[in-house]
């Protein structure tokens, strides 16, 4: 869908995940990514990528977003996430960023916390893809430690 097809709450949400890719730190892969959640106690958390001299110590916008979210307020119920990104050339890519794997898993998480589906938009420049839940994006997951 386009951006003029949303209604406010997630057009905001887009907006902040667009603003935060310029919070992003990618000195070495020169991608910058930007995610917001919206809470249910009516914030919204951001992130972006930070990136580490020591490749694995960097984390992605989604899990910069959603562990800021835990800790701020670990009560609260994640209701969606907006992801955006810039490519090296610093425009927002045409195709909408999908989350690497590793963040759909501890979304996930923060998803069967709530206990209810949290809405996923992906942003692309020209268009949104709006999809219904974390778990449409991770088939089969690992979800339990026995
Ligand atoms: N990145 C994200 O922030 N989110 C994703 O879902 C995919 C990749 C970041 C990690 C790294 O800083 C840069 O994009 C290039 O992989």
């Amino acid at each position: 869908m386009t951006y003029s097809e949303l209604d406010d709450s997630r057009r905001r949400l887009v907006d902040l995940a667009r603003e935060y890719t310029y919070n992003s730190y990618a000195p070495y892969s020169h991608f910058s990514v930007g995610a917001a959640i919206r809470l249910d106690n009516g914030e919204i958390i951001c992130g972006a990528n930070q990136e580490n001299a020591a490749f694995p110590s960097g984390t992605c916008a989604e899990r910069s977003a959603c562990y800021s979210a835990g800790a701020r307020f670990p009560k609260a119920k994640f209701e969606a996430i907006a992801i955006a990104a810039r490519g090296v050339d610093g425009e927002p890519t045409p195709a909408p960023c999908a989350p690497c794997g590793a963040c759909r898993q501890a979304l996930l998480e923060y998803e069967t916390l709530a206990g209810h589906d949290v809405e996923v938009l992906l942003v692309g420049k020209d268009n949104i893809y709006l999809l219904p839940s974390v778990k449409s994006l991770l088939p089969l997951a690992f979800t339990e430690i026995n």
